[in-house]
């Protein structure tokens, strides 16, 4: 691939921001179904009313108005123990394949890491009181959730990102804690952001409702086997896509310990609780730009854009 020009470096007294937050769901079947140069499975399509909203989201990123110079990524399969970690080598390249669809996912990732942000965030969050590290591993096999929320909104990888893990927090303490040091890191994520100069597009890469199947299609993009799981899972990912259209940041953050307890969902790796919190729990409306299942799992792409004179929002006319 082709080297691309790196982030731009801190310009002193212009205060950085964030362009957009997304929520970004990652499951593999996407990029598979994209049939990219840099993955070698090849497909027949498939899930195209969430790639449709990819598409939407991509054009939405492509006016002048919103270019950015860094993403932002915190994914569910990036899991670590103890503490948030951070990518911290300039340069990854390698092969990444999914350890439960390896099938679909064997996909080549070659790009640049943003490390003087991700420390400035390390560093800060630290400061909150949260563990974080900076993972210098420079041969480390980065995971599918970072790839392909990455890969859907920037085929190109022409911008250097910034990788944060999941902390299992969720899972070995509370939701209520893990929704503590998100808040916290959402704060460090926000303030390293406007320190660096920067223009910062954030992805969170969870699905909401988290029930899937067990057995796999003989054709994994035959379509006629899609379809939610359970209507509970339904009903909560409508909640909160609505709780995100009508700008009820706050109290979809505030929900979330119910959700990931009754939908079984991913957002217990606290991406969207990052999300909402770096952008200081929006009161104004996300765009929904698709919504769909990926063997069950309810898979929403929103886009959050702090900024009313580029903010473009289908009215909600439906109840
Ligand atoms: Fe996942």
């Amino acid at each position: 691939m082709t080297r691309k020009p790196r982030a731009r470096t801190t310009t002193k007294g212009e205060r950085g921001r964030i362009v957009a937050g997304c929520l970004t769901p990652h499951p593999p079947h996407l990029v598979y179904a994209d049939n990219p140069k840099q993955n070698e499975a090849r497909s027949e399509g498939g899930w195209e009313t969430i790639r449709w909203g990819y598409e939407r989201l991509r054009h939405s990123l492509a006016r002048a108005t919103r270019d950015y110079d860094v993403i932002l990524v915190h994914s569910p399969h990036w899991r670590t123990r103890v503490g948030h970690h951070f990518l911290g080598v300039p340069h990854f390249k390698s092969l990444s394949v999914d350890p439960i669809f390896p099938n679909l996912f064997r996909y080549n990732f070659d790009f640049d890491v943003d490390v003087e942000l991700a420390e400035d965030i390390a560093r800060r969050g630290a400061k909150k009181g949260l563990t974080t590290k900076m993972m210098r591993n420079p041969d480390y096999r980065i995971d599918y959730g970072t790839i392909a929320a990455c890969h859907l909104v920037n085929p190109t990888w022409d911008k250097p990102i910034v990788g944060i893990s999941s902390c299992r927090v969720y899972n070995d303490y509370s939701n209520e804690v893990g929704q503590e040091q998100m808040r916290a890191l959402g704060a460090a994520t926000r303030e390293a952001i406007e320190a660096s100069g920067k223009r910062a597009l954030l992805l969170a890469s969870n699905s909401i409702s988290h029930r899937h199947f067990t057995r796999e299609p003989n054709v994994p993009e035959d379509m006629s086997h899609e379809h939610i799981y359970h209507h509970g899972q339904h009903l909560w990912d409508m909640h909160a896509i609505g709780l995100a259209r009508d700008g009820k940041g706050r109290q979809l953050f505030d929900e979330l310990p119910d959700l990931i307890d009754q939908a079984t969902s991913e957002a217990d790796a606290g991406c969207l609780s990052w999300l909402l919190s770096a952008l200081d729990f929006p009161n104004y409306p996300a765009e929904l730009h698709g919504y769909g299942t990926v063997i069950g799992t309810g898979n929403a792409v929103l886009e959050w854009d702090p900024n009313p004179k580029t903010r473009q929002v289908t009215p909600r006319l439906m109840t």
